[in-house]
């Protein structure tokens, strides 16, 4: 194989975790991780873009700090800095520059450009700080504050959250005993009866956790990576509660903990507690299953899916008391 440069901008850890993804209904993590060297070159010449820092990567997508030589500065700023942000091609993320889109800026990063044939987006550069390390309250609060200023109505093209509750209904009632059965059963239960009983469709971010918020200039914290869906704004929350997990104490703590970050987000969203605890309770059923599902059979694999149902029952547990 011949050096392409391109591959320095392409975080070594990433491609060999991509490199085991099965096609999503699209392409296989390997054969993308192939081309992408070549796609990075042909979107930096296309869209006049200068490479200028250490790429960053997430679970899908690489992202490059770029500087704009030609179109699109206007909307960066005085800085003139932006980041390319190439996705795994996934359904979750073929719709992510509508939403940001939609919101235009308002809690969320800008968006200069897209090309959703090759899942790829020109944004706004942010900082690097993101709110792992603010204090779980204040970062609570921070998350029920956007999600108060990213409401909008939905949008057509995005996934249906009642299509998905009717589905998991199905799933959880089917599914192997990961899970102790009667909180399968109670997550199948509330996905049928959040179906029937929809609430006002909305846009939704479904993935604000602390490292899809970030600091900006324009704004304290914008958030990012929506993998955006149209249904329930209760569905929002669970992202904050299965996240900085290390943080929530031991024994009768937990439920506190989680609690309390539930009511912090509901309280400034504006959000149903009742409704944010069943959403939650199907979220990490779902959760437990699809990683006992998707579970290799090396050792690694095998113990993060333990720790993920073991997750599950605490959290689940926790919405019930
Ligand atoms: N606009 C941005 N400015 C600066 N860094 C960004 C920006 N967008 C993403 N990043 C960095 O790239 C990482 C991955 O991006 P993200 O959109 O969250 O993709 P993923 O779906 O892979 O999680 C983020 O956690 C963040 O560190
Ligand atoms: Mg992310």
């Amino acid at each position: 194989m011949t050096y392409d440069p391109m591959y320095d901008l392409i975080p070594a850890h990433f491609a060999h975790e991509l490199s085991g993804r099965p096609s999503m209904g699209y392409v296989s993590g390997e054969d993308w991780i192939d081309d992408l060297p070549g796609l990075i070159a042909d979107l930096l010449a296309e869209w006049e873009l200068e490479p200028i820092g250490r790429p960053s990567s997430g679970v899908c997508a690489v992202v490059i700090p770029v500087r704009l030589l030609g179109a699109g500065r206007d909307v960066v700023g005085v800085s003139g800095e932006g980041v390319l942000k190439i996705t795994w091609p996934h359904p979750e993320a073929a719709t992510e520059h509508l939403a940001l889109q939609a919101w235009n800026g308002h809690g969320a990063v800008r968006l200069v450009r897209a090309d959703p044939s090759r899942f790829a987006l020109l944004l706004e550069r942010l900082h690097t700080r993101d709110l792992s390390n603010v204090d779980i309250d204040d970062a609570c609060g921070v998350i029920g504050d956007l999600l108060r200023v990213l409401r909008r109505p939905a949008h057509p093209r995005m996934p249906s959250l009642t299509a998905y509750a009717l589905r998991q209904a199905d799933e959880l009632r089917a599914a192997p005993p990961v899970l102790p059965r009667r909180y399968l059963d109670q997550a199948a239960a509330l996905a049928t009866e959040l179906a029937e009983r929809p609430a006002e469709e909305r846009l939704l971010h479904t993935d604000l956790h602390y490292t899809n918020v970030l600091a900006a200039y324009r704004s304290p914290w914008l958030a990012i990576d929506p993998k955006p869906m149209a249904g329930d704004s209760a569905f929002e929350v669970a992202p904050a509660l299965w996240n900085r997990t290390d943080e929530l104490g031991t024994g009768s703590q937990v439920r506190w903990s989680l609690r309390r970050r539930l009511e912090i987000i509901c309280e400034r969203a504006g959000i149903d507690e009742g409704r944010a605890r069943a959403w939650t309770i199907v979220r990490e059923a779902d959760n437990a299953v699809a990683a006992a599902a998707g579970a290799s059979g090396d050792a690694t694999s095998q113990a993060h899916a333990r720790d993920q149902v073991s997750l599950a029952v605490t959290i689940i547990k926790a919405m019930n008391d």
